[in-house]
């Protein structure tokens, strides 16, 4: 099985996410992880697609929650080209749409009150096509840079070894 991971990160705590997703899917074959800057439009000789990205005003990241959050750091964010909301605009797959995921970093507290980029991200890629397998992924930072709340890497390789689990199970 063929899996491409990509990601959007300001501040890398969904980088270390999408890299520990990748690690777990590399047992099935073989994995790219793809910062959303250098993920290619057309998603093509790929069994899984597998999108994360930071929640940002409750939702996917806009070009001036990008900005603030550049302005919180002192290097470059870790995406800083392109976010998930523009390549969702524009990316596409040869036919049959294969199958996909959504994950998602966001504050430790009641989804209500957070939002959810997974679940945004989930949505637009059923949208566009893909089919959707498993539940959206949701991890949590303690602070709006992070770090991962105690646990949420290993709770990212139980979410990656269920979904694949799922993906054999739906073929
Ligand atoms: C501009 C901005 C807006 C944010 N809005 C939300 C929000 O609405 N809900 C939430 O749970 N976290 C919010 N956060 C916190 C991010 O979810 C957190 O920075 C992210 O999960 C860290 O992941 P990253 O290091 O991969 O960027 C926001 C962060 C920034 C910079």
């Amino acid at each position: 099985m063929r899996t491409l991971v990509v990601f959007e990160s300001m501040f890398g705590n969904t980088e270390k996410i999408a890299d520990v997703i990748g690690e777990e899917f590399s047992n099935l074959g073989p994995v790219t992880v793809a910062n959303v800057d250098d993920a290619p439009l057309l998603v093509d000789d790929v069994d899984l697609l597998v999108v994360g990205g930071p929640t940002h005003v409750f939702g996917l990241s806009r070009p001036q929650t990008r900005d603030d959050a550049a302005s919180r750091v002192a290097s470059a964010t870790v995406s800083n080209r392109v976010g998930l909301r523009e390549w969702l605009d524009r990316v596409s797959s040869a036919e049959p749409y294969p199958r996909a995921a959504s994950f998602g970093t966001r504050a430790d507290k009641p989804r209500w009150l957070t939002g959810s980029a997974a679940r945004a991200i989930r949505r637009r890629l059923h949208r566009i096509g893909f089919r959707m397998v498993g539940k959206p992924g949701d991890f949590k930072v303690t602070g709006m840079l992070g770090p991962l709340a105690t646990g949420e890497l290993d709770r990212a390789r139980d979410w990656a070894r269920e979904l694949t689990g799922t993906v054999a199970a739906v073929g």
